[in-house]
């Protein structure tokens, strides 16, 4: 399973890729308000970071206006995957970018057929948010396993980015599942490698080292 990182501060991205856990990163408009950057300067910054797929979203909802930011975007850097809502004018947006050669990475999913009808208009990725939907009481983890057996079934070539991870829990699941991707909060990749185990254990070594004679 691929590791994305789920955020808009340069400063995590650079931590998380020296430990080899970024394949691509994704941002959203509430994650590069965060940094009080311009959006432009934060991703140029990241595709000069990261050699994977960086996803920019657009700040439109128009069919018009989200195209003419995906062809600006596609201009900027050849890693940038568009950003795109599901909605209908989105849908049309993800065809024609699919038409145009642009990737694009369809945000905001919440139901199965939501993700069936990405790929069918020719998503890259599609972004399923599992946190949310645990937020409002449902499973977002049966989302993932419905949206996986649909994809296989008619073998769509669009991508499995599990999106809103909050815990590890999340990562193993997805990966359980057979997800493509998980984009994950960089808090969360940190918690990744803790174990108590570890700790105690690393600890007595640390302490046996010292009496080893040098
Ligand atoms: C990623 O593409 C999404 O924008 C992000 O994972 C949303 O996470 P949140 O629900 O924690 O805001």
């Amino acid at each position: 399973m691929k590791f994305f990182i789920d955020t808009g501060d340069v400063g995590e991205i650079r931590e998380a890729y020296a430990m080899g856990l970024v394949d691509g990163v994704t941002t959203n408009p509430s994650l590069i308000a965060k940094s009080g950057r311009k959006y432009r300067d934060v991703v140029v910054d990241i595709c000069e970071i990261v050699n994977g797929p960086i996803s920019a979203e657009v700040l439109t909802t128009s069919y018009d206006e989200m195209m003419a930011e995906a062809r600006d975007w596609h201009k900027v850097h050849k890693n940038i995957v568009v950003k795109l809502p599901l909605i209908p004018e989105g849908l049309k947006a993800v065809k024609t970018c699919a038409e145009e050669g642009i990737r694009t990475n369809v945000t905001l999913c919440f139901s199965p057929v939501q993700a069936l009808l990405a790929a069918k208009a020719g998503a890259s990725y599609i972004s399923p948010f599992i946190g949310r939907l645990d937020d409002v009481g449902e499973t977002g983890m049966e989302l993932i396993a419905k949206i996986v057996t649909i994809y296989n079934n008619y073998n769509f070539e669009t991508e499995v980015l599990v999106a809103s991870v909050r815990n590890p829990v999340h990562v193993v699941d997805a990966a359980m599942l057979g997800a493509d991707i998980c984009t994950i909060p960089f808090s969360v990749m940190l918690q990744l490698s803790k174990h108590p185990l570890t700790d105690t254990g690393l600890k007595k070594f640390v302490e046996d080292a010292k009496k080893i004679p040098r």
